[in-house]
C-alpha cells in the first residue's frame, strides 16, 4: 500500500541508480570526464542516449562546441574514479589525469574511450531539449566498444549522496 509523502523522501527511494561516465575533448585536446546518472536509451535503432546534463557542467559547455562525446560503461574497480569525476568540475584542472582513469582513443569522434570501462559508445550530437531545469543531451551512437576482458563486470551504482565513504557496489551477473 502507499501513503502520500513529499517528493524529496519519495525521490530517495528510488536508488539504486545507475551511473554511467560522459567523455569529451576540447579543440585544444583537453580530456574531460564526468558521472551521470541520469541516462536512458532513447533509441534502439539507430541507437541513441538521452542524458540529463547541468547546464553548469563543463561536459555541457564541451558537448555544444564539439557536438560529440562518449558514454561509458564503468567496470566494477572505478568506483573511486566515478566519485572523483562526478564530484569535480573540469574546467580549470585535468581530472581524468588526477584520478587516474586511463583512456585510449575513440575511432570516430575525439572524446576518449574509458580503457576500464565495460563497454563505450560514441556519439554524435542529435538535439538537447530542455523540458524543465536539466538539459537533456540526445546522442546517436556512432561506433561502440566493449572490453577485452569478459569477466570485468559493471559497475552499477554509487550510493546516494555520492559521498565517496559510502560507496556501494552492486554486482551485477
Ligand atoms: C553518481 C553520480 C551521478 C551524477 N549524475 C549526474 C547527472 O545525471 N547529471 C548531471 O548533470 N550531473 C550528475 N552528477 C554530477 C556531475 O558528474 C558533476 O557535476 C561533475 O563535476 C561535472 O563535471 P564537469 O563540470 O567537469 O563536466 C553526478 C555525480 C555523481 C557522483
Amino acid at each position: 500500500m502507499q501513503k502520500k509523502t513529499i517528493l524529496k523522501k519519495a525521490s530517495a527511494r528510488k536508488y539504486p541508480e545507475q551511473v554511467v561516465l560522459v567523455t569529451t575533448k576540447n579543440h585544444k585536446g583537453k580530456t574531460n570526464a564526468m558521472a551521470v546518472g541520469w541516462v536512458a536509451i532513447a533509441s534502439g535503432e539507430p541507437m541513441m542516449f538521452v542524458l540529463g546534463i547541468d547546464n553548469g557542467a563543463y561536459t555541457y559547455e564541451l558537448i555544444q562546441q564539439t557536438k560529440e562525446f562518449v558514454v561509458a560503461y564503468p567496470g566494477e574497480k572505478m568506483a573511486k574514479q566515478v566519485l572523483y569525476v562526478g564530484k569535480n568540475h573540469g574546467q580549470n584542472r585535468d581530472k581524468i589525469k588526477e584520478c587516474g582513469m586511463r583512456i585510449q582513443k575513440a575511432s570516430k569522434v575525439r572524446a576518449p574511450l574509458v580503457a576500464d570501462a565495460v563497454a563505450n559508445f560514441e556519439c554524435k550530437l542529435v538535439d538537447i531539449f530542455k523540458p524543465g531545469d536539466c538539459p537533456l543531451v540526445v546522442g546517436k551512437v556512432v561506433a561502440v566498444h566493449e572490453n577485452r576482458n569478459p569477466s570485468v563486470r559493471r559497475l552499477y551504482t554509487v550510493a546516494p549522496g555520492h559521498t565517496m565513504g559510502s560507496v556501494r557496489i552492486i554486482k551485477r551477473g
